[in-house]
């Protein structure tokens, strides 16, 4: 299946971070050297990706600022001789393709990815949940690519969490199909533990055709007065066949502070420059 279009929904808030979200958007905050946001969309380019569509809102432009151009910093450093710096820079503007839409209000993730329809147009399309990073041989979105091709349909990346958290996710109903895929027969947008009908949470990325842009037009405020993109899916899954495809590599929560900390330490210690200096210092830390 040809994907080259990834919605990604950067408009929420980012209360978990605050106070450091005050003035900077969370996909702002850095993991290492570069923006969570970055690191997403550069999953997402080596996956076939070649544009980028953000759902953003009002006063967190500095993301789409983050992958424009900015030729007076760009002379600057070509000037002084910075080339490494230089490379960077015109790296990040070079990735993919940008383009934005907004949400005017926050009213659910279905809603926000309704807001993209129109840049979607007519193809195949992955939604890729920014808070998440995943740190393994292969990116989130080329594990259910593959899967989309080979089901020939939606997909939904979904990993198993313990039953104490099935309230945080949407969860999914379903059967037996693969060994790392499941077809999904139902879902329910953050159940309580006990109406959960299993510990299979969503956490994306998703792999979904048009034709789901209708069905959440058609999706009523459901779980928070919000309009959720599982309710729309749950539809689907009753018009067609959707499968989960498990997620493989260390997930890392960004839009949390442990999962901050946690990504910098991790993709520090597999930084070439600073790999080998952070894991002497973390022995050191760990051994006081
Ligand atoms: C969203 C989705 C939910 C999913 C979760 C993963 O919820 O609605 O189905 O499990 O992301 O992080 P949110 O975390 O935005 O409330």
């Amino acid at each position: 299946m040809k994907v080259k279009k990834a919605v990604i929904p950067v408009a929420g808030l980012g209360t978990r971070l605050l106070p450091a979200t005050k003035a900077i958007p969370k996909e702002l905050v850095p993991v290492v050297s570069k923006p969570a946001v970055q690191w997403v969309v550069e999953s997402a380019v080596e996956s076939g990706i070649e544009e980028i569509i953000f759902v953003n809102s009002a006063g967190k432009q500095a993301i789409e600022d983050h992958f424009d151009g900015n030729a007076e910093l760009e002379r600057t450093l070509e000037s002084k001789g910075k080339t490494a710096l230089h490379e960077a820079v015109v790296k990040t503007r070079n990735l993919a393709k940008v383009a934005s839409v907004r949400q005017h209000a926050p009213l659910g993730l279905g809603h926000a990815v309704l807001q993209a329809r129109q840049v979607v147009g007519d193809a195949p399309f992955a939604v890729i949940l920014p808070d998440e990073l995943v740190c393994g041989e292969k990116p989130a979105l080329a594990q259910c690519l593959e899967a989309a091709e080979a089901t020939d349909g939606p997909v939904i990346g979904i990993v198993e969490v313990p039953k104490e958290d099935v309230f945080r996710y949407g969860i999914v109903a379903a059967e037996e199909h693969g060994e790392t895929t499941r077809r999904i027969t139902d879902m329910v947008e953050k159940p309580p533990v006990e109406e959960a009908p299993s510990n299979l949470a969503i956490t994306g990325p998703y792999v979904l055709s048009p034709e789901v842009f209708d069905l959440i037009a058609a999706t009523e405020p459901g779980s928070g007065g919000e309009i959720q993109i599982t309710d729309a899916l749950r539809q689907l899954a009753q018009q067609r066949p959707v499968h989960g495809r498990f997620i493989e590599g260390a997930r890392l929560d960004v839009g949390q502070p442990m999962g901050f900390v946690q990504a910098n330490v991790t993709m520090g210690l597999q930084d070439p420059e600073l790999g080998e200096s952070l894991r002497a210092w973390l022995k050191e830390m760990v051994a006081d």
